[in-house]
Parts: structure tokens; C-alpha cells; sequence
């Protein structure tokens, strides 16, 4: 049988495209498993599983905690507002002490870039990525590619923009690399104050027009504007800049194509994207959201399989 060859899931930047498809195919078995009347199955009735929250979450979290409890792990939730961390506990104490009540696995979420990695290095479990700061958010990058595989057959060969704020993304940066190991092409579109610098250096493609981003691409994956990452402004307003990077109705009719919509949320509407937009049968946001659960119990299940825990 297959198997990863990592033991934790860091980012995409350090899989390789064989994970990719093994993830994708493990996904597409569970992905039938959770459409059926009876959505559990006993794999990992033997684990148990700690999801560790250090910022906000909607989606993720609750993906993260679904996929555990149709796989049977057992689970335990952390959030730090209402943990030890506020009275100074370090990263690796914290752990520590929730590993040594027999948890297998971290599901960490961080603002600090790299902070899974740390983690890492210093625990003996198996580690996920939920999102560290604006470094990587794997999970994201392969329910997006597998969204995209499942709309348009495959990802390789196929043209996608990500559109928004770059510079402060996880989203757009795991994005980047799952779609290249893929063979799709890949460019970027903002404002320039939002792109990093030497970006071009991933092989990417940069665009500060937005019909001429969307004339190229078969799929345009809107990013919401993180706020809550900008200590200055990187544009005039917001009227401003939804002016020039939103996706709205009349330019998506005006294109003379169909291109596919997606969106990892939280969606801003009316900045980044319209409603009508959002809601439109060219949009998979909710298919992203339904196929992440798929893809955290692929991923989940792949790699308790290489800690050697017994799979049923
Ligand atoms: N896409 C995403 O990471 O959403 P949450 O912040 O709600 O988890």
C-alpha cells in the first residue's frame, strides 16, 4: 500500500505530488463513505486527537473535528483565550501536557509563521498545519486542487488566478505549490502593494488588471483583504479597491467564457465578491467546504497509518 512520505503535514511546499494523489484518492473513498446514511466508519477508533485553536476559525476547525469524529478518533478541543496559555504557559508545555494524556496527533492552528514546524521538532506526535500566520494552510490548498479536479477532471493544465491580498495569505502561497505540483499554471492578481516581492520567483505570473487576469484563467480563486494582518493601509478604501479586484456579475458575464469561482472563506461580501457572484452556479465555495472533510479525514487517516497506529 501507499503511503505519505512525511510523518506530519507542515505545508505543500514539502510534499510531494504522489502525497497529493494519494490524499486525493484516500479523499475520494471517504468523500463516498460521508454520503452515505451511515457517515462513520471504526479506522481510528484507537486514536485520540487534540485540535489546538491559537487564533479563529469557522470552517477548519469544525472540518478538522468532523473528519475525526466520521473516522472515530477520539477528540479534545483547545482554545487558548480559554487555556493556561494566557497565564504564560509556553508552545511546547502546552503540548506537552496535552500529549501526556495519550493524544497521537496535533491539529494546530497559529498566528506565528512556522510555528507547526517548531512544534515539530520539539513533540513526539504527528502534527497537522490548520494555518500558521501567512505562511501555509495545506488542508486549504488540497480541498481547493481537488475541488478544481472534481469540476474540471484535473488540475493539470488548467489556468488559475488568485485574486486579492496575497501578501498576507497562507491560502495563496499553499495554493501556489499544490496547483504547480499539479501542472496547473498559476497567476496572481492585486494590488501591487499587495503581491510580494519576487513573487515571480515561484514560477508565478503577476496581473494588476483584473479582466485581463480573468480573460486568462479557467478558475479564479477570490481572496478576502486580512484586515486584521495590516497595522497600515495598502490601498485608498475599500470602495477603491472593490472597484478594481471585485469579482462582480457584469464582469463575469462580460467575460466570453465560464470560468469557475472559488472562494476559501470567510467571504467579505460585496468587497472582494459580490453576492450574486457568491451564489452563483459558477461558484464551488460550499463544494470546497464539503470536500475539505473528505480531504482532513484523507489526510488525518494517512498519517496515522504512518505513525503505525492499527487501521482497520
Ligand atoms: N478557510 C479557512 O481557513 O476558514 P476558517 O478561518 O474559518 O477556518
Amino acid at each position: 500500500m501507499s503511503e505519505l512520505s512525511v510523518n506530519h503535514l507542515l505545508g505543500i511546499k514539502n510534499i510531494t505530488e504522489a502525497d497529493i494523489h494519494l490524499i486525493f484518492e484516500t479523499a475520494d473513498h471517504f468523500k463516498e463513505i460521508i454520503n452515505r446514511p451511515i457517515k462513520k466508519v471504526p479506522s481510528l477508533r484507537d486514536i485520540t486527537i487534540a485540535n489546538l485553536f491559537f487564533e479563529n476559525s469557522t470552517r477548519t476547525k469544525l472540518s478538522f473535528e468532523l473528519a475525526e469524529k466520521r473516522l472515530s478518533a477520539d477528540v479534545i478541543n483547545f482554545a487558548s483565550s480559554s487555556s493556561s496559555v494566557a497565564k504564560g504557559e509556553t508552545l511546547i508545555d502546552t503540548v506537552n501536557n496535552i500529549l501526556a494524556m495519550k493524544v497521537d496527533m496535533v491539529i494546530m492552528r497559529h498566528p506565528n509563521p512556522g510555528a507547526g514546524v517548531f512544534l515539530s521538532k520539539h513533540v513526539n506526535a504527528s502534527i497537522i498545519n490548520a494555518g500558521d500566520g501567512a505562511h501555509e494552510h495545506p488542508t486549504q490548498a488540497l480541498l481547493d486542487s481537488y475541488s478544481i479536479r472534481e469540476k474540471l477532471g484535473d488540475v493539470a493544465g488548467k489556468k488559475v488566478v488568485i485574486v486579492g491580498d496575497i501578501l498576507h495569505s497562507r491560502v495563496a502561497l499553499s495554493n501556489i505549490f499544490a496547483l504547480q505540483k499539479l501542472g496547473a499554471s498559476v497567476k496572481v492578481c492585486g494590488p501591487m502593494t499587495l503581491i510580494p516581492k519576487h513573487i515571480e520567483k515561484l514560477n508565478v505570473g503577476v496581473e494588476t488588471n483584473l479582466r485581463k487576469a480573468l480573460e486568462w484563467c479557467d478558475v479564479a480563486n477570490m481572496l478576502r483583504v486580512q484586515n486584521e494582518r495590516m497595522d497600515i493601509s495598502y490601498f485608498p478604501t475599500t470602495r477603491e479597491y472593490t472597484q478594481q479586484f471585485g469579482l462582480n456579475k457584469a464582469i463575469l458575464n462580460s467575460l466570453d467564457k465560464e470560468i469557475v469561482v472559488m472562494h476559501p472563506g470567510p467571504i467579505n461580501r460585496g468587497v472582494e465578491i459580490t453576492s450574486d457572484v457568491a451564489d452563483s452556479k459558477q461558484a464551488i465555495i460550499l463544494n470546497q467546504v464539503e470536500n475539505g472533510v473528505a480531504i482532513r479525514m484523507a489526510v488525518i487517516y494517512l498519517l496515522a497509518s504512518k505513525i503505525g497506529h492499527n487501521i482497520n
